[in-house]
Formats: C-alpha cells, sequence, structure tokens
C-alpha cells in the first residue's frame, strides 16, 4: 500500500478561516430564486413565500454569506424593478440567461430572506449597463438610515431600519466579452473607483469613530483562462486600490476538462496557483505604494459546473430549468479538495461563495410543488463549515505523486484545522482511484491524541442523488473511530477514492 505522511505543530499556523469562506451565492437564474428559495404556495412556504424545507437545508450546510443578486444578471438589473408593490413590479426581459424576470423577488426580499436564513447578504451593483449613480442610489436605499428619498423609501417599503449590508461586489467579471456593458480594465476600474465613492462616505460620530464601514470587492478576471487574467487585475487595482478591501476570483471545472486524477486534483492543480498569483499581484500594488493594506481575495464563484445539460433551454420563461446538474460522489470529491485549497490559503482567501446554493449548479436541488434534497457536494460543505471553524495548521505533507501532462498530482489532499477547544479536525481526499492510502499523522504538540469521529464519503465514483433516492450517496462512519487515546504520530488508512474528516480529541 502506498503511504504518506503529515506533519504539523500545534503552534505553527496558517491564519484563522474567514467564516465567509463558506458563503455561497443565489442568482436569478433558472430556479435558483423562483421554485429555490422563493415559492409562494409551496407547502412549507412561509407568508412570503420562503421555503422552509430549503431554508432548513441552508441551515443545516452551514452557510454564512449569500451573495445576490448575481452573476451574469446583475449586469443588466434595474435594481429598482425589485423594491415596491409587488404587482407594480415591471417583468423584463433578462438578457444574461434569456429568461423573463418578473421581479416579484427583489432586495428587500433577499435580506428578509437572510435574516430568517441567519446569514449574512453580499449584495452586487450593476456596473455593466449601469454606473456609480444607480451603485450610489442602492446603497443609499439599502443603508442610509432616513431622512432621504431612497431612504424614506425603503422605510415606506416597509422597512424601517436600514439593511446595513456590509458586503458589496462592485460588479461581476467585467472583462467576459458575454458580460452586459463588458469593459476595458481603464473603463471598469474607473467605475469601480468611481462607485466606491458614491456609495460611502465616511459615517463618523462625534468621536472620530466610523460608524458602519463597508467592505468593497472589485472585479479581478473572470478566470485563469481570460487572456486579459493578470494584466487586467494590476491595471483594476491600481485604480481604485485604496478604496476596496478584496478582488474577486472565480474558477469552475467540469469532469469534461479533465482525466479522471486531474479532475479531483482541480484544487491543487488551479485553484491554489490562481490565489497565490492573485495574491501577488494585489500586494505588488501595494508594494508600489509602499502600502502595508492588504486587498484579500474573495472566491466568490466556484464549483464544478459540469454542463451536461441538453440544449437548447426555453428562451424568455419564467425561472426555466437551467444548469440542474445533478452531482456523482466523484463531484464530491473534488468539491472536497477545493474546500481544502480555499482553507489552506484562510491568510488570503477571506470570502468564498460556492456557486450557487439552490437548483442551479448546486448543493441543493428541489421540485416545484415537491420535496428539497442534498446532492452529493452538500456534504464535503457541510463538514467543512462546521469542523472548519478555527485555526489551519501549517502542514508538511509527503505523499505519492503521479505525472499527469505538467503536472505532478499529490494523490493526497489534506487540511488540518484546530478548533478554539483544541481538537483538531483533518479533512483529506485520497485521490488514488485504486488504491487505499496510509498516512502517518505527526502532530506535533498535542501529546495525546483520541480520533474521535471519521466520516467518509466513498464508493462508485459515478452514484448520484435524486429525487427517488436523496440519500444514496452521504458520509458514512469510519469504524476506526473512536478509538484508544494515543500518542502522535497517528497512522490511518484512507479508502481509495475518498472524502474523509477525522476529528482528534486532544
Ligand atoms: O454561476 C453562473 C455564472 O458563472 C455567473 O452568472 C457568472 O458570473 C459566471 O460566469
Amino acid at each position: 500500500m502506498a503511504s504518506a505522511t503529515i506533519i504539523a505543530d500545534r503552534d505553527f499556523v496558517i491564519d484563522r478561516v474567514s467564516p465567509r469562506v463558506f458563503g455561497s451565492f443565489i442568482e436569478h437564474l433558472g430556479r435558483a430564486v423562483y421554485g429555490g428559495i422563493y415559492e409562494p404556495g409551496h407547502p412549507t412556504a412561509d407568508r412570503n413565500g420562503f421555503r422552509q424545507d430549503v431554508l432548513a437545508l441552508i441551515r443545516e450546510l452551514g452557510v454564512t454569506v449569500v451573495r445576490y443578486p448575481g452573476g451574469n444578471f446583475v449586469s443588466g438589473y434595474r435594481w429598482e424593478d425589485g423594491i415596491g408593490p409587488s404587482e407594480k413590479r415591471p417583468a423584463r426581459r433578462e438578457l444574461a440567461w434569456m429568461s423573463t424576470e418578473t421581479n416579484e423577488f427583489g432586495t428587500d426580499e433577499f435580506v428578509d430572506w437572510c435574516r430568517l436564513a441567519q446569514l449574512e447578504p453580499m449584495l452586487a451593483v450593476n456596473l455593466g449597463t449601469r454606473g456609480p449613480a444607480e451603485a450610489g442610489d442602492m446603497y443609499e436605499y439599502c443603508n442610509h438610515p432616513a431622512g432621504t428619498a431612497l431612504s424614506d423609501l425603503r422605510i415606506a417599503n416597509g422597512h424601517r431600519d436600514p439593511h446595513n449590508v456590509r458586503l458589496w461586489c462592485l460588479g461581476n467579471e467585467m472583462d467576459g466579452s458575454w458580460q452586459m456593458g463588458a469593459k476595458t480594465a481603464q473603463e471598469y476600474g474607473r467605475s469601480a473607483l468611481e462607485s466606491a465613492k458614491l456609495m460611502y462616505y465616511p459615517d463618523m460620530n462625534r468621536s472620530g469613530t466610523d460608524l458602519f464601514k463597508p467592505e468593497f470587492i472589485v472585479c479581478g478576471s473572470s478566470g485563469r483562462g481570460m487572456p486579459t487574467f493578470g494584466t487586467w487585475d494590476e491595471q483594476v487595482l491600481e485604480q481604485c486600490f485604496d478604496k476596496v478591501d478584496y478582488l474577486s476570483v472565480h474558477s469552475y471545472t467540469s469532469p469534461r476538462n479533465a482525466d479522471p486524477l486531474s479532475y479531483l486534483a482541480f484544487g491543487d492543480t488551479t485553484m491554489g496557483p490562481l490565489i497565490r498569483e492573485v495574491t501577488a499581484i494585489c500586494d505588488a500594488v501595494a508594494a508600489k505604494r509602499k502600502s502595508s493594506k492588504r486587498v484579500h481575495l474573495s472566491y466568490d464563484e466556484w464549483n464544478v459546473w459540469r454542463g451536461d445539460e441538453a440544449k437548447p433551454f426555453a428562451a424568455w420563461t419564467k425561472a426555466p430549468k437551467m444548469l440542474e446538474d445533478v452531482y456523482t460522489l466523484a463531484d464530491a470529491l473534488c468539491v472536497g479538495g477545493m474546500l481544502i485549497t480555499l482553507m489552506n490559503h484562510c491568510d488570503r482567501v477571506k470570502v468564498a461563495c460556492l456557486a450557487q446554493l439552490v437548483n442551479v449548479i448546486a448543493p441543493i436541488m428541489t421540485r416545484n410543488g415537491g420535496p428539497a434534497w442534498r446532492q452529493t457536494i452538500f456534504h464535503p460543505f457541510a463538514a467543512a463549515s462546521r469542523l472548519g471553524r478555527g485555526t489551519v495548521l501549517r502542514q508538511v505533507a509527503n505523499g505519492p505523486t503521479v505525472k499527469s501532462g505538467s503536472n505532478d498530482i499529490n494523490l493526497l489532499s489534506s487540511c488540518l484545522v484546530r478548533q478554539d477547544n483544541g481538537d483538531v479536525t483533518l479533512f483529506a481526499v485520497n485521490r488514488d482511484l485504486e488504491k487505499p492510502l496510509s498516512v502517518d499523522i505527526d502532530l506535533r504538540g498535542f501529546p495525546k491524541l483520541r480520533l474521535a469521529n471519521w466520516s467518509v464519503m466513498d464508493g462508485d465514483l459515478a452514484e448520484k442523488n435524486t429525487e427517488a433516492q436523496p440519500d444514496r450517496v452521504k458520509p458514512r462512519s469510519h469504524k476506526a473511530a473512536a478509538g484508544e487515546t494515543q500518542s502522535s504520530p497517528v497512522t490511518v488508512t484512507l479508502p481509495k477514492a475518498s472524502w474523509n474528516v477525522l476529528e482528534f480529541a486532544v
């Protein structure tokens, strides 16, 4: 059997994991909103039309932040269409996804829904077909307390208190030719800067403390494969460095893109380098200014996007079935590896959004009028969000590698998180498709360890969950858990092609 070692020390840490790394995304796309989180008349819907069965799964998933309303959608969105009395809201052609948008659900409903779901709203403004003035208006509507036309309009619409939304995305994927109102880096950087200026005026109290400081996310290049990648990020940041807090990065993968092993290693081979490259650009822009400010990363779209669905879809209908990928166990292993990459880069990735949340390339599926269920990728996300809260230990991992193209792929992918009570969780994927992997875990500075729980996902990699069999793929308890207290190193054998969560009580 092949073997690997992981060495870590209690006091050698990368950083704390920001809870915002366990975010997700709801776009006006397909059945994400209508038939997903919102379905008046559904047996579980409350008086606002919010599906309670979906909300229960979202809470179980452990989502902390949700980005809204897009995505590509936001680049043509008129936010005013989605406020005020529902019967007066206009239906419009939605050009990003060729649907009809009725605007029944808008910003106020979204913020109400976030409060009910106990998660943080993250709003995007349209910097495609619109610009700084409209962004400033939307900000005033949402966050200004009272006494101005737009804040009073919010109050008249039933929201006395400001929404106090902190996270604001300045547009979406603005270097993409598919984006309505796509821009050059010069055009966009300027628009982002002016938007941030019009949205936020420091709101000081008498002692000079800022009462409410929003955080701005500026669009990085929409993908590592873009010709604009890198140059765009630098040119945009050169213009708005002083005003923004995060640079966004996006990436998706598909089993169609690679051989099975390379597919599972996407987190290591693509996301990790992407994070390090974009971080270097942020720091280079800071260095030129001799600035100690650090622009962090918002990885606000990431997932497996299988792209299996039959086309064409029904154009100009309301909430058509679109991008409803049905995920396999292999996809869950890939997503597990991506989560490990995000956590291991917790010193620079401070926000991340699994794209998306319900029905559209999502961990949760629903049927209109019917049930909601967990896809395979639900499980690694839920485990990471529950047990990945704490400090990531800096590990030295050595294990077998396999050559694939220009990459040496590590068969082991792992991350160690020390919780605040001192317990340690190991997240690990054994990517060996044929054989188990023996792993020596040498946790220095932890005199005694007890493997209290070990949950595994393994088996037939093509297996899926469906409405008829919603729990076919789910974690099982490994029999080696709840063992004796031992001294480090501890040796465990990870089953072939598996996602593992090992909880050590110390
Ligand atoms: O998540 C689906 C789409 O992917 C988003 O609308 C867009 O931002 C990205 O290209």
